[in-house]
């Protein structure tokens, strides 16, 4: 082999070897518990108590909205209860009168430790949950998957939101400012109007 070819085989080699890290890197972040402290918002509201349990994306955009729509709830004087999705996030939820489930999708899918929490959960005991996921293009799909989940563990699905950062959001012309900050405007109007349907 012409020292030519030996060198073009060692590039393909070492791109490849560099591929296949950063893919497995990837993976290991996206799949990875992050464990936070439960912080509580709105201490003396009086609506009832929220437990927002989510998993922060790769960007900054999953904790965004989420926490737009915790001071929307905040706002409709809910006590919010937010930390994210780990083996440390409460799986007893009899203090809770809804549960807000967050997470970037990830190949169609909700992020992996916001599917162990439900699993973990096991029984939601006919809770209401909302599901807040972000996406790039189509949260639609992961959302019936989460709310899937959700109903397997007994939990009760009353409303679910999908925001993205390359769709447009606010079809509707009602907010102002990026397609990421619509996103976030939309999540705080939806934990602000957030109606538990009765039994
Ligand atoms: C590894 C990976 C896979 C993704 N898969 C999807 C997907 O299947 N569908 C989609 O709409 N967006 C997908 N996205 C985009 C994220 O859901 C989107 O960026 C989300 O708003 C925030 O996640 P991030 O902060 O980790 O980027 C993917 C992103 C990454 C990094």
């Amino acid at each position: 082999m012409t020292s030519f070819w030996t060198g073009m085989l060692t590039a393909a080699a070492v791109i490849a070897a560099i591929a296949a890290g950063s893919g497995y890197w990837l993976q290991r972040r996206i799949s990875a518990d992050i464990v936070t402290p439960v912080m509580e918002t709105n201490p003396d509201g009086t609506a009832g108590k929220a437990l927002m349990v989510y998993q922060p994306g790769l960007s900054d955009f999953q904790a965004k909205v989420t926490a737009a729509f915790g001071e929307g709830l905040a706002e409709a004087g809910w006590r919010v209860f937010t930390t994210t999705a780990s083996e440390q996030a409460p799986s007893e939820l009899a203090g809770y009168d809804v549960v807000v489930l967050g997470a970037p999708v990830y190949g169609g899918a909700p992020g992996k430790p916001l599917s162990r929490y439900i699993e973990r959960v096991a029984d939601f005991d006919d809770k209401p949950v909302v599901v807040l996921l972000t996406a790039g293009s189509d949260a639609g799909p992961a959302i019936g998957l989460t709310e899937q989940a959700v109903v397997k563990s007994r939990g009760r699905p009353v409303a679910s939101l999908g925001l993205t950062t390359n769709r447009p959001n606010d079809v509707a012309n009602e907010f102002t400012g990026s397609n990421a900050e619509r996103a976030v405007e939309i999540a705080r109007r939806a934990g602000r109007t957030l109606q538990l349907a009765p039994h």
